[in-house]
């Protein structure tokens, strides 16, 4: 979707939706590190290797992967959105395939590779190309489903379901945007898939 409200408006949001799509990406944590949560009964010890650090917490086990990014570790770049598997916005990678943190248990995730948002762009520092796709197709209107958009579309086509532009919908749709910006989100995917321009949608 288009915003057509002014140029001002449009700057803004978009120097927002860059700082999104670019900005929360920047959270580096440069070390390994020991979180140490308040100290509690029945809690699990849990090695969380997440971008390529390694993390020792204790968590509650009914804890979330979700909650331990956002919560334990300050990795907010994976959102909450909907809590109960129905909008993707949690959406991260373990062993390179997707899930929803909000419905995996830390526990889960015990020792496996998890990529978040932060983790997605080069060691150099340049943004992943579908992190730049999504700036230049224009793919996100306030940034909150982006980073899940994003984990979902860099699976899409690993899981090698970006043959078409009709695949590329149906393969994403467990990613909701309030924002519907659906017709930029499948741009940006068919561009790094090396499709053709889709159409809107109809
Ligand atoms: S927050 Fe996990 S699917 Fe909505
Ligand atoms: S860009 Fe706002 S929810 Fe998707």
């Amino acid at each position: 979707m288009t915003m057509s409200d002014g140029v001002s408006r449009r700057t803004v949001l978009k120097t927002g939706a860059a700082a999104t799509a670019a900005g929360s990406i920047g959270v580096h944590i440069s070390a390994a590190r020991t979180a140490t949560p308040p100290a509690m009964d029945g809690a699990s010890p849990v090695v969380l290797r997440i971008n390529g650090e390694r993390y020792q917490l204790d968590l509650d086990p009914r804890t979330s992967l979700l909650d331990a990014l956002r919560e334990h570790l300050d990795l907010t770049g994976t959102k909450k959105g909907c809590d109960h598997g129905q909008c993707g916005a949690c959406t991260v990678l373990i062993d390179g395939r997707r899930v929803l943190a909000c419905l995996t248990l830390a526990v889960q995730a015990d020792g496996r590779p998890v990529t978040t948002i932060e983790g997605l762009r080069g060691p150099d520092g340049r943004l992943h190309p579908m992190q730049q796709a999504f700036i230049d197709h224009d793919a996100l209107q306030c940034g909150y489903c982006t980073p899940g958009q994003i984990l979902s579309a860099v699976a899409c086509l690993s899981e090698g379901h970006a043959g078409s532009v009709d695949e590329i919908r149906e393969y994403m749709s467990g990613n909701l945007c309030r924002c519907a910006a659906y017709d930029g989100i499948t741009a940006a995917i068919a561009a790094v898939a090396g499709l053709p321009a889709p159409g809107p949608e109809a």
